[in-house]
């Protein structure tokens, strides 16, 4: 019988530690043991949340067997009831989320920089709890969506929890947070029939980000790859807005954070990620699960672009305006330490759901800018969780609770469960001899003390002129992607807008926004969409023509190691074992992920008549879940050749630009289905003399030349 050492992630992890995993039975039955040991109740009775015990969980209490229920079954009422009030009201924004734990670890002390306890001893974990997320879309929305994601990091902190809760995009849609609602109304499904989910491409999006010129910057890269991620894992992250760093001697810097992933920056096609919506809603959370459980950590590297205070008005644009970017071409990004998430979720309600994260949620050491858009989100989040979350006591749910002790005079309210003892809930007391006490800011005591800042002005409702340039970056961008990524900027658009059923707000799009932008980008949308090109832009304000920034291209941040990638190996009647083993020993090797794939579900025999069980059948693991695929011949190709699906799968993984491994007779299959060989289409007898072809293929994710072949993007 030939193993298959991924097919559970713990024989997979066993055989990585070289243990032999010959009874796949015992494992089997190990891993259910484990998993009773983790629960909680193990051992216990079923009780009442009052704590008496059930006799009977079957049936209610009745007026005889078939008589009515008798209103006195408490036992009844307070299962339903709590069952009644399961569901808590979802985010409003950024609802749908998957989350992980894991800890923070400085390269080094940054005491320079900032006193920030965690970023000082680079021999200490600071625990984390990670949470991606969609913004459009609800809770069981799909993951796949286009769409910004959210990346926020609690970090449980000595001194408090420090939340840096940001997005994968490093610009945001507007300037000031008082526009807030009406972006998102405005991308939200339109109010009269609740459609679309999870998508911008509608009217009152459009109709919004068409009139408001600040979002130019933000939507280009709403509809670049960076919007459908290949997943969670190989997504950059940003704090986007300008914050400060200080250390103990008082001295202040702008900072911006970045978050790099050790496993390169990598996109779905759009195709797939419309497909994979549809074929599994859960990719990306499952993704994350998957790897965390078969000890393929994810990683990434926070950073910061630190920017001295007497340079704030060196640049084009102004540092406290959130929809700008500084190009690390400027201002390199310096490397803080390494997040790494190693744990999954015990409870997805009570972790997940219930985590509460806000960007006023500071650590000495770090302070806020006067971006407008930060100053607001300072009051909205703990106002939203008041309500999501039920009460101003949401700080004391265990996934929210810093590990440092708390103590304050803030008492009672809804589901209040610290049991406060001494009579002072006030300050200054005598009775509890004035604890607990404020602590003074100096640095080796810790108490918080904001960066004094000098502030007078004039008490306006005003933009500042220097936010007035929206478009110079939008370009900048737009212009510092490759051939193929450009493509998709206008792939995206066109996709949206075609699915805009007002014309003027096309047109608007096309002439007063995208002309703005580039005209090349402007006239290839008016084509697709049938809008007269424009031959000028509007814009009245001052532009800049900005150098292409490299670091914003997803070409240059591509993975150097294939770790964790994922591959379908299609088996059927026949296959040669000794190849089936030596692709599953290379991609041990590699830390890649290998997935048998059969016609059906059930086994297929080898030509050394041994049973081989396949991880799933073609259309339960499609061609769209994977990075690359093998084809493995054997004795009897026919079955394969002859099989509608299997040929999919085959024209599907090319369409999408992938490497693929045609072994022996399968070869023919290129010619079959008029398929142009590419340096991505790899044939021959032996897997071995193509596994490096298919590694480098994977290393660069996909074979950009075949797009246009493909028709994967209109011209
Ligand atoms: C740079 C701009 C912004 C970024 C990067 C951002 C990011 C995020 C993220 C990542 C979440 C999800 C947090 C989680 O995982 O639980 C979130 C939620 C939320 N954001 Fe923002 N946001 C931005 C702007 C704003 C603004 C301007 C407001 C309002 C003034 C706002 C209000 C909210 C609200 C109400 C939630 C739901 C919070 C909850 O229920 O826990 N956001 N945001």
């Amino acid at each position: 019988m030939i193993k298959n050492p991924q097919t559970d992630n713990d024989a997979f992890k066993s055989e990585l530690a070289g243990t032999d995993t010959t009874d796949r039975q015992n494992i089997s039955e190990k891993n259910q043991q484990l998993e009773h040991a983790k629960a909680d109740a193990t051992d216990q009775a079923l009780r009442t949340n009052q704590g008496v015990k059930i006799a009977d969980d079957q049936n209610s209490l009745k007026a005889d067997v078939r008589g009515p229920t008798l209103l006195e079954d408490f036992i009844l009422r307070e299962k339903i009831t709590h069952f009644d009030h399961e569901r808590i009201p979802e985010r409003v924004v950024h609802a749908r989320g998957s989350a992980a734990h894991g800890y923070f670890q400085s390269y080094k002390n940054h005491a320079e920089l900032t006193k920030a306890g965690f970023l000082q001893d680079p021999n200490k974990q600071t625990p984390v709890f990670t949470r991606f997320s969609t913004v459009q879309g609800p809770r069981g929305s799909a993951d796949t969506v286009r769409d910004t994601r959210g990346f926020s990091v609690k970090f449980y902190t000595d001194e408090g929890n420090y939340d840096l809760v940001g997005n994968n995009m490093p610009i945001f849609f507007i300037q000031d947070a008082i526009k807030f609602p009406d972006v998102v109304h405005a991308v939200k499904p339109e109010p009269h029939n609740e459609i679309p989910t999870g998508q911008s491409a509608h009217d009152t999006f459009w109709d919004f980000v068409s009139l408001t010129p600040e979002t130019a910057h933000h939507v280009t890269w709403q509809m670049s790859d960076r919007a459908i991620p290949r997943n969670l894992r190989s997504m950059q992250g940003f704090g986007i807005h300008t914050f400060r760093f200080i250390n103990a001697e008082g001295k202040g810097r702008f900072v911006k954070f970045h978050w790099k992933p050790l496993q390169g920056v990598v996109s779905l096609v759009w195709d797939e990620a419309q497909k994979l919506a549809g074929k599994d809603p859960d990719f990306h959370r499952r993704d994350l699960w998957e790897s965390i459980e078969a000890g393929l950590y994810p990683e990434w590297e926070l950073g910061v672009q630190i920017i001295a205070e007497e340079d704030e008005h060196q640049f084009d644009f102004d540092i406290l305006d959130p929809t700008k970017l500084i190009p690390e071409e400027l201002v390199p990004v310096t490397p803080l330490g390494k997040m790494v998430l190693n744990r999954n979720p015990e409870n997805f309600f009570a972790e997940t759901e219930q985590v509460a994260f806000c960007p006023a949620h500071i650590v000495p050491g770090i302070d806020f800018s006067n971006d407008p858009l930060l100053q607001g989100r300072l009051f909205s989040y703990t106002d939203t969780q008041l309500t999501r979350l039920g009460g101003p006591n949401f700080h004391e749910i265990p996934i929210n609770r810093p590990v440092c002790p708390f103590h304050n005079h803030q008492r009672d309210g809804l589901h209040r469960e610290t049991i406060n003892k001494g009579r002072a809930s006030y300050n200054p007391n005598s009775i509890d001899n004035n604890w607990p006490r404020e602590t003074p800011p100096a640095a080796a005591q810790g108490g918080f003390e904001s960066y004094q800042e000098r502030v007078d002005g004039h008490k306006i409702r005003q933009r500042s002129p220097s936010f007035a340039d929206h478009f110079s970056q939008a370009r900048m961008f737009y212009q510092s992607l490759s051939q193929a990524e450009q493509a998709h900027v206008v792939a995206g658009y066109s996709f949206e807008l075609g699915k805009v059923e007002r014309v003027w707000i096309r047109e608007r799009t096309v002439n007063e926004i995208l002309a703005n932008i580039d005209l090349e980008l402007a006239g290839k949308v008016a084509m697709n969409l049938g809008v007269e090109p424009p031959t000028k832009g509007t814009v009245d304000v001052p532009q800049f023509n900005l150098q292409p920034s490299p670091a914003l291209s997803q070409m240059n941040l591509l993975p150097t190691d294939i770790k964790a990638r994922k591959i379908a190996v299609l088996v059927s009647n026949g296959v040669n074992a000794d190849t089936v083993e030596t692709i599953l020993n290379w991609a041990i090797e590699e830390m890649a992920v290998v997935k048998l794939v059969g016609p059906s579900p059930a086994p297929v025999k080898t030509n050394k008549g041994d049973m081989l069980k396949v991880d799933a059948a073609m259309d339960g693991m499609p061609s769209i879940m994977f990075d690359a695929m093998v084809m493995v011949d054997g004795d009897d190709v026919s079955a394969m050749q002859q099989n509608g699906e299997g040929l999919h799968y085959l024209l599907e993984t090319y369409k999408h630009l992938k490497p693929l491994v045609l072994l022996g007779e399968y070869a023919k299959l290129l010619q079959q289905l008029h398929l142009k060989p590419d340096e991505g289409t790899l044939t021959g007898n032996d897997f071995a003399k193509l596994q490096d072809q298919l590694k480098q293929g994977l290393l660069k994710h996909r074979v950009w030349a075949r797009e246009p072949l493909a028709k994967m993007v209109p011209a």
